[in-house]
């Protein structure tokens, strides 16, 4: 018996899926970097020192100025059986102004699926906490954005038992905007519920980040590259990640 209410009968690779081929994997292109749509202009390394946040503090909120390191690496693409994505690897590390202890460090990836136009974005924090959020943008936008909120079934959000039961994070959103001379910017809103307010607390972040490095071109399409096979000149820095 199918799992799709009988939309696809007996067994087979496309049982239950109303006629899709969940094993059968397209070929894709070993270039990554050629195939980012929007993310494309966020692959490298970038730093900004103009970072705002607000966090929560007893009695209310607190503003702190950061400094931020935001690397972003190209992987080879991945296909969960017909669905086919292209993704950046990041971390991004945070202290205050002059500064050496880590004030945030997050881990994760930024993926993209050209089929559905849909942005995937992960974080991994460590607080002992993750999230999974997702937004939809044109291949070439210039501005696009992310949400994630606590139970919604495939995306979400989980944090550890000390955080759920003391500062739950119910929702994060986060908008990128690309900007000219090789900049970008992102505003981020985490909603916290803590026990001890009427009103969920907004977690805020924002700052510019300014290219340092070029990215790494990912193993694939270096291998391709090496032998020839992407063309003299593909990876190319000027032709590939330039936004
Ligand atoms: C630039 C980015 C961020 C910075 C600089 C930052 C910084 C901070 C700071 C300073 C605190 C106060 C608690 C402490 O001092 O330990 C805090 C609390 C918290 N942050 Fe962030 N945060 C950032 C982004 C995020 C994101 C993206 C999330 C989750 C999606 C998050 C989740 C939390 C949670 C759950 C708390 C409450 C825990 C506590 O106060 O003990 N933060 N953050």
């Amino acid at each position: 018996m199918s799992d799709d209410g009988g939309a696809t009968a007996g067994s087979g690779p496309t049982a239950g899926t109303g006629g899709i081929d969940r094993y059968t994997e397209p070929d894709g292109d070993p270039d990554t970097l050629a195939n980012l749509g929007p993310l494309a202009p966020l692959a490298g390394i970038w730093e900004g020192t103009g970072g705002a946040d607000v966090h929560p503090v007893a009695g209310g909120p607190e503003g702190d100025a950061y400094v931020e390191r935001y690397e972003l690496q190209p992987i080879d693409r991945q296909t969960n059986g017909p669905q086919l994505l292209y993704g950046l690897r990041y971390h991004r590390h945070i202290v205050k102004p002059g500064e050496v202890e880590t004030f945030h460090d997050q881990v994760g990836y930024w993926l993209w699926e050209p089929a559905t136009a849909t942005v995937t974005f992960t974080l991994a924090i460590p607080r002992a906490q993750v999230l999974l959020a997702h937004g939809t943008a044109a291949a070439d936008a210039r501005e696009f954005e992310v949400r994630a909120e606590v139970g919604d079934g495939s995306y979400g959000i989980l944090s550890g038992p000390f955080l759920e039961a003391n500062f739950r994070t119910v929702s994060c959103r986060v908008r990128v905007t690309i900007g000219a001379d090789d900049t970008w910017s992102y505003a981020e809103e985490t909603m916290l519920v803590i026990p001890d307010r009427d009103e969920p607390f907004a977690h805020t972040d924002a700052n510019t980040l300014t290219r340092v490095a070029p990215p790494t071109p990912n193993p694939l399409a270096a291998a391709a590259s090496a032998n020839g096979s992407l063309g003299i000149g593909d990876l190319r820095a000027e032709t590939r990640w330039r936004p």
